[in-house]
C-alpha cells in the first residue's frame, strides 16, 4: 500500500491533518511488527478525536448526508473495536482485518468526506462568491 497517498482532499486543514496522522497510524498497526491491546486503544481515541471535528461540519450539513456520514463512522469505531479485542489472541486475524479497514478508511476518505467538504461550498453565503459579471458570462 504506497505510504503517501494524498489525503489532503478537504481543504479543511485539521481535518486533512488527521487523515494523514490517521494512515500513519493505521499501517503502523497493521504492518508493523506488534499488534497490541495498547496500540489499538491509541488509534481508536485517534479516530473519535478526528470524528469529533468532523462534526460541527456534519451538524451544519445535516440531513441524509449527516446521517448516512454518522452511520459510516459507527461501523468503523466497531469494526476498530472488535479488531482491538481479538487483537492479541488472534493477531494474524486482526493484522488482515486491520489493513482491510485502512483500505476503507482511504475510501471514506476520498469519498464521504469530501462530500462534506462539497457540501459545506454549496452553503458558503452567496455575497462570499466572486460576482459573475455579464463579460464572465460572454467570454
Ligand atoms: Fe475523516
Ligand atoms: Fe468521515
Amino acid at each position: 500500500m504506497p505510504r503517501d497517498c494524498d489525503l489532503r482532499l478537504t481543504n479543511l486543514d485539521l481535518i486533512d491533518d488527521d487523515h494523514e496522522q490517521l494512515l500513519h497510524t493505521l499501517q503502523d498497526l497493521a504492518y508493523g511488527d506488534v499488534m497490541a491491546r495498547a496500540g489499538m486503544d491509541r488509534l481508536i481515541a485517534q479516530v473519535v478525536e478526528h470524528f469529533d471535528h468532523e462534526m460541527p461540519h456534519l451538524e451544519r450539513i445535516g440531513g441524509d448526508l449527516k446521517t448516512r456520514h454518522l452511520g459510516a463512522h459507527a461501523l468503523f469505531l466497531d469494526r476498530l473495536t472488535a479488531i482491538r479485542d481479538r487483537c492479541e489472541y488472534e493477531p494474524a486475524r486482526a493484522r488482515a482485518e486491520l489493513a482491510e479497514v485502512t483500505a476503507r478508511f482511504i475510501s471514506h476518505t476520498n469519498t464521504d468526506d469530501l462530500e462534506i467538504a462539497e457540501a459545506l461550498k454549496a452553503l458558503a453565503p452567496v455575497e462570499a462568491r466572486p460576482a459573475v459579471t455579464l463579460d464572465d458570462i460572454l467570454l
